[in-house]
């Protein structure tokens, strides 16, 4: 079993055109490993631009969201098309942060997924349960569902073109990190799903993530997990000492 560590930043609506510039420039500098793959997932009036900046360097660049049309009148949107067309190779979908506060429906996240697969991309996608769900003892259920909605349709080779990520919405952005057990758990349940609908071979090559405050101090026991093939990160991608969760080992 040889899963590829994925180590993915998320910038989320951060950093003006200079500073998301400056910063490109120093994490190449810093970041270079054959060991995982490493993605900065940016807002789209960067991508171009840190594509520019990353070019011949071991760190790639990807979306944070797309729509699930092709093209057509959807002002203000972006297609999965678009993003192939741009060599971008990885997308976040359903972000849990779309799914508050732009009300993404988990039929949108599997629509949104199926399109980026379609288009070629490998989808991030993002599924995790409140601090409410967790306390009421509803974690497994609602990770089930969730997962159950956003692969709906997809074969089982397309389980080694998908990336999931599990990120516990209450750790988000909290400094609250599930301990490696909390997140071993639930990435192993996963696995274990995928293996129920879509075989041994399947569950795999599928990589799954941890997201929720990751950090230099936690990335190691986190990523050391059998079950967990990387990370989703946010706040700790904004900062120089993201290297050092990238050469965690
Ligand atoms: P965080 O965000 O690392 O800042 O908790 C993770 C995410 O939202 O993907």
């Amino acid at each position: 079993m040889s899963r590829k560590k994925l180590i993915a930043g998320n910038w989320k609506m951060n950093l003006c055109a200079k500073k998301a510039e400056d910063f490109a420039n120093e994490m190449k500098g810093t970041v270079n490993t054959d060991a995982v793959d490493v993605v900065f997932c940016v807002p789209y009036v960067h991508l171009s631009a840190m594509k520019g900046i990353f070019a011949g360097t071991k760190i790639g660049v990807g979306a944070q969201n797309m729509h699930y049309a092709a093209s057509g009148a959807y002002t203000g949107e972006i297609s999965g098309e678009m993003l192939a067309s741009m060599d971008i190779p990885y997308v976040i979908i359903g972000h849990s942060e779309r799914r508050e506060y732009f009300k993404e429906s988990d039929t949108e996240v599997n629509l949104k997924a199926l399109a980026a697969l379609e288009a070629g991309l490998t989808p991030i996608i993002c599924i995790g349960e409140t601090s409410k769900q967790r306390k009421s003892g509803r974690t497994f259920n609602v990770i089930r569902k969730q997962l159950a909605f956003a692969i709906d349709e997809m074969s089982a080779d397309d389980m080694a073109k998908i990336v999931i990520a599990y990120e516990p919405i209450w750790a988000i952005g909290t400094g609250d990190v599930a301990t490696k057990e909390q997140a071993e758990e639930v990435c192993a349940l996963i696995r274990e799903e995928v293996k129920a609908g879509h075989g041994q071979a399947a569950a795999e090559k599928i990589r799954i993530l941890y997201g929720g405050s990751v950090a230099p101090e936690n990335a190691k026991e986190l990523f050391s997990m059998p079950n967990i093939d990387g990370g989703l990160v946010g706040g700790a991608s904004l900062k120089a000492s993201f290297e050092k969760v990238v050469h965690f080992e």
